[in-house]
């Protein structure tokens, strides 16, 4: 099994979804790993919890701290600890900007309502209020607006007739418990999802100038140039004629040039079937360690190598320069 997600959580209080998340990483096929729970508050009653479980445990009270100086405490320990990721499990306090771009895409939370509705405080008694007939709980990116960033999952809860904010808690915080960890796993475990690879060949593909995708025997694929005259540069192959479960598709110089990267690292790249002939080179994206610049410095190139000269030639005065 690939190396665990490294897992640093924060907690103010009660830990009960530190506690969820704690047991399922239990599980030997878990993806991640607890690597520190960290508090603002030394008496947080899950810091104990996670002592009697051998977790490390860090507290610094942010008492007299400006939130910059005590984020920077946080932050030390976090990656001290040798923290991936930074897990927020009812911590409460704001975190300072600069904290939160550091760990930009590497920072969830989970907020008991279905966001974007009730972002802040009293979200069970203002869904109520609201006659919502659902309530729930989502698991998100923590961007700098607070409860904001993209939604990774939720849980709908019903709403029951006689429920007061108290007995809804009570059960979105069973569906909190059971959400939370789902959500991290899938999440740290994203770059071996293919959706999520075919995600990241479109968005460079298309970065390029004048480029379209259109599928070529049901493959994903990319060109440069108009509908009608355009040519392919690159191509995402999945499951094919059992060679690579997922490859990119992009041309080389030649023979010659696939041959030589093919004996430089042949983990990487190998020779597509029904393509190797003309030089085409299929560059494994399934590997686990995937370099995204090095995948998008291949479309370019590729990319160049089919464009029209109207589109190569700026590049070409570009780069004497
Ligand atoms: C949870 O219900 C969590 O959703 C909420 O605090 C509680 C913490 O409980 N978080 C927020 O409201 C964040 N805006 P726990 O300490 O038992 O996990």
């Amino acid at each position: 099994m690939a190396e665990k997600a490294k897992i640093g959580i924060m907690i103010s209080g009660r830990g009960s979804n530190m506690a969820a998340l704690v047991y399922a990483a239990k599980a030997r096929d878990c993806p991640f790993e607890i690597v520190l729970v960290a508090s603002n508050d030394p008496q947080a009653a899950g810091l104990s919890l996670a002592e009697a479980e051998g977790i490390a445990t860090f507290a610094h009270p942010h008492k007299g701290l400006t939130r910059e100086a005590h984020d920077a405490i946080m932050h030390d320990a976090l990656v001290g600890a040798g923290a991936e990721y930074v897990v927020l499990a009812g911590y409460m306090r704001i975190l300072s900007d600069s904290f939160v771009d550091h760990w930009t895409d590497c920072m969830l939370n989970i907020h008991p309502s279905l966001l974007p509705l009730y972002k802040g405080v009293d979200t069970y008694q203002r869904a109520i209020d609201a006659g919502d007939k659902m309530a729930g709980c989502s698991v998100h990116l923590v961007t700098p607006e607070l409860d904001d960033g993209p939604v990774l999952a939720q849980t709908e809860v019903a709403i029951l007739p006689d429920d007061d904010a108290d007995s809804l808690a009570g059960r979105i915080l069973i569906a909190e418990h059971q959400l939370y960890p789902r959500a991290l796993a899938q999440y740290v475990t994203r770059e071996a999802d293919p959706d999520w690879i075919l995600a990241q060949v479109r968005q460079r593909a298309l970065a390029l100038d004048e480029t379209h995708e259109r599928a070529s025997f049901g493959a994903p694929g990319w060109r440069v140039g108009s509908e009608t005259t355009g040519k392919y540069f690159a191509y995402f192959a999945q499951s094919h004629h059992g060679e690579a479960s997922m490859a990119l598709l992009v041309k080389t110089t030649g023979l010659d040039e696939q041959t030589a990267l093919i004996d430089a690292d042949p983990d990487l790249y190998y020779a597509p079937k029904f393509y190797g002939k003309s030089g085409w080179i299929a560059i494994r994206l399934d590997t686990g360690r995937t370099d995204w610049d090095h995948v998008a410095d291949w479309l370019g190139k590729s990319w160049r190598m089919v464009a029209p000269r109207r589109l190569t030639r700026m590049i070409e005065i570009a780069d004497q320069f």
